[in-house]
């Protein structure tokens, strides 16, 4: 399998806002990119991993977002839900070239929630 045909190209980086998110649809559901007041960018499925809630709708403080729901946070570079809550939301591999955003479409391993 070539796994570079997971990857898409999905924009320039300016068009996720500091500290907020955009939401991207799958065949596989939709996943979130957010992006840090630094400019980092990081994808997680767009799914709380306490009741579903949409955490593209979150706030995002330095690298974790606050599930607009019951507030759970979770860690955007692994998914994984901040202590003592548990769990975690599929994480995805992105890219940034050259202000364009790619993301891959299969999510990083460790996590079966996808
Ligand atoms: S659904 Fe996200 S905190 Fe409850």
């Amino acid at each position: 399998m070539n796994m570079n045909e997971h990857w898409i190209e999905i924009g320039p980086v300016e068009d996720i806002p500091r500290q907020g998110s955009r939401v991207v649809k799958t065949a596989a559901g939709n996943i979130a990119l957010f992006r840090t007041v630094e400019g980092e960018v990081f994808a997680l499925q767009d799914k709380c991993p306490h009741k579903g809630g949409p955490l593209s709708q979150g706030i995002v403080s330095g690298k974790r977002v606050a599930c607009p729901l019951h507030d759970w946070k979770i860690s955007l570079d692994t998914g994984i839900a901040v202590a003592p809550d548990e769990g975690c939301a599929a994480r995805f591999p992105v890219k940034v070239s050259d202000g364009l955003v790619s993301l891959c479409l299969a999510p990083d391993e460790g996590c079966p929630n996808h």
